[in-house]
């Protein structure tokens, strides 16, 4: 009970004691005095302690619980848990609540490695298909570089990224409606590094940071490596609950919201107009920034335009990170952001403490291929190959896919989001579906704490036509024999009170 004994109810205060003890219990929460899975003391024992009303400990607790904050074992008590699939305040005895994977080749996907046999079909990978590198025209261009600025390219490169190329840029944002200046943008060694750099300038230990949930776990790990705190919000096909930011914000005052607005990974959602407008009305309001992580905002099938957030921060509220691993060639390692003014010295110094900066070599390549205008010449190219593949997948899934194997049309991005019904286990249907050497991804790889789900997700990125379509009818085989024996989830928790 020591802990508790620090716990201060002020009753000249005007705020009702029980919301003063639900604050001081949240401190110590954040603060990691009461870790998670810990047993909060019983109800009269506290309310003795602190000489309040046994009304005033069970209305902060049940403030708790409809934060999501505790829950109770039946005959045992009440027990700290940090949201729904919030794990990041692991200790000891959080460990145990991880689901841990039992086959390997799960255990490798959740650290984004694939062991892929060469006749498997792979719906898991979202990288392109190396054919589909422009390789012809990146050889001219290396060596046109090699000739022109021999050993200068092999040189140091200033840490924000060579100039011409954030010009480059510039521009292209542009047509893109991003309003930036070149100062404003920094060249980094892809998405991933964007992410880092920003959690190791904003993020200190312990703070909370929303995140749309499933989400980008490459994310969720950058973020915890910095030892921040998960808020998951549920993402629907509008984006997440405004209302449910709102009561996050308030609750747990987080440094930063990570998002993907267009196509999002693993979900194909985007948001609508409105909650782009709200999310950023939000964060003018609370002060808070957005890491806007954008892949496939160019990957639009259906003719629909989506702008990025960061084309209407008018507050600049906005880190934008855009990544060229899905539409180019992921291995050349480049990519940029784009930051309101007062944070790039900060990214700056962050990158330089990372990598020093990205290869000079590699950004006047990049520079080059935008200015020849072969970039766009490309991603017309790569937008019509991922048009075909995802309308051969999307007539071929409302073929073959049984009523009760259900996906949305995202209309763009590299990926859909199925779900099986509620009683199938995706990690099981993942094994089933290995077997028969058809390779998905199940939804519990884009969750903090990779708990079982019914969703999986399936990219056709780097299928060819007619391998999407016997990949479909090979799944829908595997689901046929799933269904026959479909292993029941088993409820962790019981509601409290
Ligand atoms: C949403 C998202 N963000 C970032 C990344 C990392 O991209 P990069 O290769 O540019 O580091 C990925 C890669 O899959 C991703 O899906």
């Amino acid at each position: 009970m020591q802990k508790y004994v620090s716990i201060h109810l002020d009753r000249t205060n005007s705020k009702p004691l029980y919301q003063q003890l639900f604050e001081q219990l949240l401190d110590l929460i954040k603060q990691q005095k009461i870790i998670n899975n810990e047993k909060l003391p019983p109800i009269r024992k506290l309310a003795n302690l602190l000489d309040v009303n046994t009304v005033t400990v069970v209305n902060a607790y049940r403030l708790l619980e409809q934060n999501n904050l505790v829950y109770s074992r039946v005959g045992s008590g009440t027990f700290v848990r940090i949201p729904a699939n919030d794990v990041s305040n692991a200790q000891d005895t959080e460990e145990k609540d991880l689901h841990e994977y039992d086959v390997p080749e799960l255990k490798m996907m959740d650290q984004g490695q694939v062991e892929i046999s060469e006749d498997a079909i792979n719906f898991a990978s979202v990288i392109p298909a190396p054919e589909l590198f422009p390789v012809d025209d990146f050889k001219i261009i290396l060596n046109e570089i090699l000739d022109r600025d021999k050993g200068n390219a092999f040189g140091y490169q200033e840490s924000q990224g060579f100039l011409p190329l954030r010009e480059s840029i510039s521009s292209y944002l542009e047509q893109n409606g991003i309003i930036t200046r070149p100062d404003n943008i920094q060249i980094i060694s892809g998405a991933q590094q964007g992410i880092d750099i920003i959690a190791k300038t904003l993020v200190n230990f312990g703070d909370y940071i929303i995140t749309e949930s499933p989400t980008y776990t490459g994310a969720i790990a950058a973020f915890k490596s910095r030892g921040a705190r998960i808020i998951p919000i549920t993402i629907k096909d509008d984006g997440i609950s405004i209302e449910k930011l709102e009561k996050a914000i308030k609750t747990f005052h987080p440094k930063l919201i990570y998002t993907m607005p267009n196509f999002q990974n693993p979900t194909g959602y985007c948001y609508s107009d409105e909650k782009k407008k709200a999310l950023l009305e939000l964060s003018a309001k609370e002060n808070l920034y957005i890491i806007e992580d954008d892949s496939f905002t160019e990957l639009s099938y259906d003719n629909i335009e989506r702008h990025p957030l960061k084309a209407i921060d008018d507050n600049q509220r906005v880190i934008y990170i855009k990544s060229f691993s899905k539409i180019f060639m992921p291995g050349l390692r480049v990519a940029f952001l784009v930051s309101p003014e007062n944070v790039i010295p900060d990214l700056v110094a962050a990158k330089h403490s990372s990598d020093v900066s990205t290869s000079g070599f590699i950004q006047r390549a990049f520079y080059l291929y935008l200015k020849k205008n072969l970039w766009k010449k490309h991603i017309l190219h790569m937008k019509n190959v991922y048009r075909e593949r995802y309308l051969v997948m999307l007539e071929s899934m409302r073929r073959n896919f049984p009523d009760d194997v259900t996906f949305d049309a995202p209309g763009g991005g590299m990926t859909f989001w199925a779900k099986l019904p509620n009683a199938c286990s995706a990690d099981e249907f993942y094994k089933q579906c290995l077997e028969s050497n058809v390779i998905i991804t199940p939804g519990s790889l884009f969750y903090p704490d990779n708990h079982d789900t019914n969703y999986f997700r399936l990219s056709f990125a780097a299928l060819y036509p007619q391998d999407i379509e016997k990949g479909i009818v090979e799944l829908s085989k595997c689901y046929q024999r799933h269904a026959a024996s479909p292993r029941l989830k088993k409820a962790e928790y019981t509601p409290l009170l």
